[in-house]
């Protein structure tokens, strides 16, 4: 309604709200090292398109006169509540998306004006403290890379923990970098570094490894977190991570029913599927094909959702396959690229604006009755 009325006064929206107008702009407006980084993923990004064309797979069945003209959006993740099933996935590196490089806080702003809860990666370009006072009351979930020093992840653990950060979200597929030939070509690697280590360079088990502060050297530093990065997570690390938090954990990365069953096992509090957009392997099925498996296998666990959602329409389509909570990449980080906090909050609010008109529009009032059977079907193979 806002935009319509604005549009009948000759104003128009000040950034696109569809994601193919979002990405051309941001691919005019970025340099072409730092859009290789966005954009990019692995091999010759099938799976990464394949993810965004599989929402083209399913349609929502509409129902009519059933009251949806007023529309309830909440949902809860691991006890906590929020106002939509919006979220912003972990993005690493955003500081060089933001012409400050202060990326992590502008994202974290725009999520505490639209309430929409923040993913943040553990590769930022600000301590997470700072995020997470940025982020005021809207919740936050810390995402670990898990370092290969075991003293280092629990320092990381337990800082989240202590700045407020709600859940611990603990990505498995990213122990080793994905074959990215956009990264590979450009080899902007080495740009990148210098802008991922503020959650290290300010933790204190981190700083007790190094005989040189940090500030004096550098590159002592950055080569020390190169050896760190990348423990590949086993089921006998959930004892320990349990042990020094009281955060409820989630597994991103969960595509097959057997893990979901697995983690589901052994006491994990949510599961968070995701192909990593796309960027780790080349060759995968598209993130939502694998969404009904894990929602099936996960029974009451929450299953948070990433991978290809592009669109309003798509967050109802993730929800309607069963989806607790529906997580945006890429789109956000163009639109912080193109208009920093408030073109986020802008992307953020059309994205929600779009899914609650498919809802009011179909006919469903609640997630609930998007949840309902018979709400989705897949179409008939072309
Ligand atoms: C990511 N992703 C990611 N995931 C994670 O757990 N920690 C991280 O630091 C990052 N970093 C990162 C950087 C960039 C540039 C991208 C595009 C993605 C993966 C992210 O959380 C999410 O799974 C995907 O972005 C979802 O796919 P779409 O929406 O980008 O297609």
């Amino acid at each position: 309604l806002e935009i319509y009325g604005a549009g009948l006064k000759g104003v128009l929206p000040r950034w696109p709200v569809d994601f193919a107008s979002l990405e051309a702009a941001a691919a005019a407006a970025l340099p072409d090292w730092i859009l290789d980084y966005v954009a990019g993923g692995a091999g010759d990004e099938r799976t990464q398109r394949g993810n965004a064309e599989a929402f083209g797979w399913w349609g929502i069945v509409p129902r009519m006169m059933n009251g949806a003209y007023e529309r309830d959006l909440r949902t809860t993740i691991c006890g906590v509540d929020l106002p939509t099933p919006l979220f912003c996935a972990p993005v690493g590196v955003i500081g060089i998306c933001s012409q400050d490089f202060h990326g992590d806080l502008a994202v974290a702003r725009a999520c505490a004006r639209t309430g929409v809860p923040m993913v943040m990666s553990t590769l930022t370009n600000d301590p997470m403290e700072d995020v997470a006072e940025a982020l005021g009351d809207t919740p936050g979930f810390f995402q670990l890379y898990t370092p290969k020093d075991r003293d280092v992840a629990v320092s990381l653990i337990q800082r989240a923990e202590k700045a407020g950060f709600s859940g611990l979200v603990v990505t498995l597929d990213t122990w080793v970098t994905g074959w990215r030939p956009r990264d590979l070509n450009t080899a902007n690697f080495p740009q990148l570094r210098g802008h991922v280590l503020a959650n290290y360079f300010s933790d204190p088990a981190f700083r007790a490894l190094l005989t040189e502060s940090p500030e004096d050297d550098p590159r002592a530093a950055i080569s020390l977190w190169s050896r760190l990065f990348g423990h590949s997570v086993g089921w006998d690390d959930l004892t320990w991570m349990r042990e020094a938090t009281d955060m409820p954990i989630l597994l991103k990365g969960i595509s097959h029913p057997d893990d979901a069953r697995r983690a589901v096992d052994a006491g994990v509090d949510g599961l968070y599927c995701s192909n990593h957009g796309g960027r780790q392997a080349n060759g995968g099925l598209p993130a939502l094909e694998t969404l009904p498996g894990v929602v099936e296998a996960a029974g009451d666990v929450p299953v948070l959702f990433d991978s290809g959602v592009r669109s309003g329409a798509d967050v109802a389509k993730a929800l309607a396959l069963g989806a607790t909570a529906v997580g945006l990449g890429r789109p956000y980080v163009y639109a912080l690229a193109l208009g920093g906090e408030d073109g986020v909050v802008h992307h953020l609010r059309s994205v929600l604006a779009e899914a609650d008109l498919v809802m009011a529009v179909d006919g469903y009032p609640t997630l609930a009755d998007l949840r309902a059977e018979g709400s989705i079907r897949r179409l008939p193979a072309a």
